[in-house]
């Protein structure tokens, strides 16, 4: 196998959850644009505002765009699969290509691009009825990639469901960016009031299509109750419903929004952008959740290797960070290699005087550096409990010095770039440049550098205030996107019981991350009542 191949099979697991997302993405906002264009601006046009008339050209510009999108990531989705296949098990370009997967994802593009090509001029009848069959083939052809298709017992319930969900998915979340340029794009009071009511109907059908198809398809999919904890495809179920209910609440208060312009014109409407700007947001995480959860086996077919209550409190225990005091560093494993590797060398004189990091020896671990990497965690522990206590008491009228909180994230840099890599300088015996050969230091320099780099940015930040500009956003956007990335990752494909534990903490996590992200997007971006909530 060539090695560029043998580099694309260890990435395959997250490129191809990763690209899965994307693909997601893109299908809902080419259904979700059709949808608009068919259940909302044809229907409303001739009753909004003649300067309203470039919604619909912006509308069928971020269609065509999505299409054309599809149609490349899915083609870009089939090189990857088949590549897996020839690296893997040995068979040619020509079979890899013509299996079921392959075909499916062949007539995907070709529908996608079709949609793409059509969009340039839907105004004709004809072109629309077009747009929709070809946009529905995709979407027959999408089912058979899913666990639905792939079931030995009864299949069509589960289809069903999983066309209702994914219809579903895409005219809400998928309309929202048309929702979001027609709000923009709309001048009077009364084509908000037209847009608003209208897109409150469809998300209100679609969230009970996802309700409807989710529901039925977790059922089956998990099969018990000790499976939603137990099993991986549980948890990130679980994940999936937490991610509903923020959405629904920002959905709920834009529909009450909606429901008191229609009462008083005068109701400000820049909270209705504001949270649909934020239900996009949290929608794409769910996509890429969606992806995430379709690469995992359902929980029903994996009744060994399951955790239990115990386990899982056993690991959820808080505890006081007791190792707060450090082992030395001479008594970890790569001190005492190195001791081995300089006696050896001594008598055989001119050999080389250290272990470099990257020459690929996989070292064991003791129980000193088991205390060392937890003393380490603990102290990270430590600065980001300091750093949100000063985040919130920076709310106070009398905590204004607080708002140097994010200067403590040198201190962690800091601390990081001594702790992180026992082996390497300044600690250890490999010297800087050398020590960079190992790919996992060289991702720890990276980290502590950004993180150094990120705490000057947001300090920064704080001290201009609302002078700020947009680069506030940064802050939030990246909390949000690490949230979803940790959502993202590619799981093992057997049920280790290990694997789930870190899951286990890393699903929390990564629900709190998107939750902050995108509240202080709201605290930036909205002011009076709502921003302070937020904040
Ligand atoms: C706004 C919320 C949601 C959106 C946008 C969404 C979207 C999606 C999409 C697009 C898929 C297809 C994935 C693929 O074929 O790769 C999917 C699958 C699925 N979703 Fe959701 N979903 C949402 C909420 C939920 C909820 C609340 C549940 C559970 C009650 C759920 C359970 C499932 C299940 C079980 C699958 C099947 C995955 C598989 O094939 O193994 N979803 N979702």
């Amino acid at each position: 196998m060539s090695p560029p191949l043998y580099l694309l099979l260890d990435i395959f697991g997250y490129l191809s959850v990763v690209l899965r997302g994307l693909i997601l993405i893109a299908q809902s906002f080419t259904l979700g644009g059709i949808a608009f264009q068919l259940l909302l601006w044809r229907p409303l046009q001739a009753q909004l505002s003649a300067g309203s008339v470039v919604i619909g050209k912006r509308c069928q510009r971020l269609l065509r765009l999505s299409a054309f999108g599809w149609g490349l990531l899915t083609i870009g989705a089939l090189a990857l699969n088949a590549a897996a296949l020839v690296g893997t098990l040995q068979v040619s370009w020509s079979e890899a290509a013509s299996a079921d997967f392959a075909r499916a994802d062949l007539v995907i593009a070709a529908c996608a691009l079709g949609v793409a090509f059509l969009t340039r001029d839907a105004s004709s009848k004809a072109r629309l009825v077009a747009l929709l069959v070809l946009s529905l083939l995709a979407l027959a052809m999408q089912l058979k990639l899913t666990h639905a298709a792939s079931r030995l017992d009864v299949r069509w319930p589960l289809l069903l469901s999983d066309t209702a969900h994914m219809l579903g998915a895409a005219v809400w979340i998928g309309g929202l960016p048309y929702f979001l340029i027609a709000l923009n794009g709309c001048q009077t009071v009364g084509d908000w009031r037209l847009v608003g009511r209208r897109y409150s109907l469809m998300s209100m059908a679609s969230v009970a299509a996802i309700i409807f198809g989710g529901t039925a398809m977790a059922i089956k999919y998990i099969g018990s109750a000790d499976a939603i904890y137990g099993t991986a495809y549980g948890v990130m179920t679980s994940a999936k419903v937490g991610l509903l209910l923020m959405l629904l609440a920002l959905g709920g208060s834009n529909y009450l929004l909606v429901e008191e312009l229609r009462r008083d014109p005068r109701t400000p409407i820049l909270r209705l952008k504001r949270f649909a700007e934020v239900e996009i947001g949290i929608g794409l995480t769910v996509l890429f959740a969606a992806a995430s959860l379709t690469s995992l086996p359902p929980g029903v077919d994996l009744p060994g290797d399951r955790l239990n209550w115990q386990e899982i409190a056993e690991r959820a225990t808080p505890q006081w960070p007791v190792r707060l005091t450090s082992p030395d560093h001479d008594r970890l494993t790569i001190s005492q290699l190195q001791g081995k590797i300089a006696a050896t060398e001594e008598q055989r004189t001119r050999a080389p005087l250290a272990y470099v990091p990257g020459e690929g020896t996989i070292l064991p671990r003791n129980a000193e550096d088991i205390a060392w990497s937890e003393y380490n965690h603990h102290w990270a522990g430590v600065f980001v409990t300091l750093i949100g206590l000063l985040a919130l008491i920076e709310h106070f009228r009398w905590g204004r010095w607080a708002r140097h909180w994010p200067l403590l994230f040198l201190g962690m840099a800091a601390f990081l770039f001594f702790r992180a890599d026992e082996q390497a300088w300044p600690l250890g015996p490999a010297g800087f440049f050398a020590s960079l050969r190992d790919p996992e230091v060289a991702q720890h320099r990276i980290f502590v550098l950004l993180i150094a780099v990120f705490g000057l940015f947001e300090w920064r930040v704080r001290m201009r205030g609302n002078n700020a500009g947009a680069a506030a956003l940064v802050f939030p956007l990246t909390t949000a996107l690490g949230g979803a990335l940790l959502l993202t990752h590619s799981h093992a494909i057997a049920n280790i019981k290990d694997q789930l534990l870190i899951e286990m903490s890393h699903t929390p996590l990564a629900l709190c991350g998107i939750a902050a992200g995108w509240a202080r997007w709201l605290e930036l971006r909205l002011d009076g009542r709502v921003g302070q909530m937020a904040s």
